[in-house]
């Protein structure tokens, strides 16, 4: 009886182990995708590392603004709901184009849409920083 309870517990803990694992994956999937989707969507404008880009005279290069210190400038808290609603186009930011048209606006009704944004809303969390001194 013993062994059967030392047993099952043996089974239980090893399948949580699993679990963990398998959420680490998950997790892990999900920053690579949100890396990706940053690097294709946004970095154009916001720089690779987040921190911005000049706008290029005489191109349709716009500049983005430093995306690193939403955190600091919300007061420590990242602001996931202004990111999506930004990405989303709900807030309206003119060079990601208005409500009617937003860039992504529209690929963002399905599924797999949501979960790219998602994801890219967990990359620009990942590059926020402290101010420089
Ligand atoms: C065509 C260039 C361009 C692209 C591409 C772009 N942005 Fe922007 N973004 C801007 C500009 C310019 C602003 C500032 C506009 C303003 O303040 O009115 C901005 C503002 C923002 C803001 C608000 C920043 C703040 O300080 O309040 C966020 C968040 C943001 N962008 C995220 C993203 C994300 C995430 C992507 C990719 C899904 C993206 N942007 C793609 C140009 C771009």
């Amino acid at each position: 009886m013993r062994v059967a309870a030392l047993g099952l517990i043996l089974v239980l803990t090893s399948c949580s182990v699993f679990r963990d694992d398998a959420a680490e994956a998950e997790k892990a999937e999900a920053l690579a995708l949100g890396a990706e989707a940053y690097r294709d969507n946004c970095a154009s404008c916001h720089g690779m590392d987040g921190k911005g880009t000049e706008a290029i005279p005489d191109t349709e290069q716009v500049g983005g603004p430093d995306l690193t210190l939403l955190t600091v400038r919300y007061g420590g808290d990242y602001p996931r709901k202004f990111v999506t609603h930004v990405i989303d186009g709900r807030l309206e930011i003119f060079a990601h184009g208005t409500r009617q048209m937003p860039l992504w606006g529209t690929q963002m009704d399905d599924p797999e849409a949501q979960s790219t944004l998602s994801a890219i809303v967990e990359h620009v969390e990942t590059l926020q920083r402290a101010p420089d001194k």
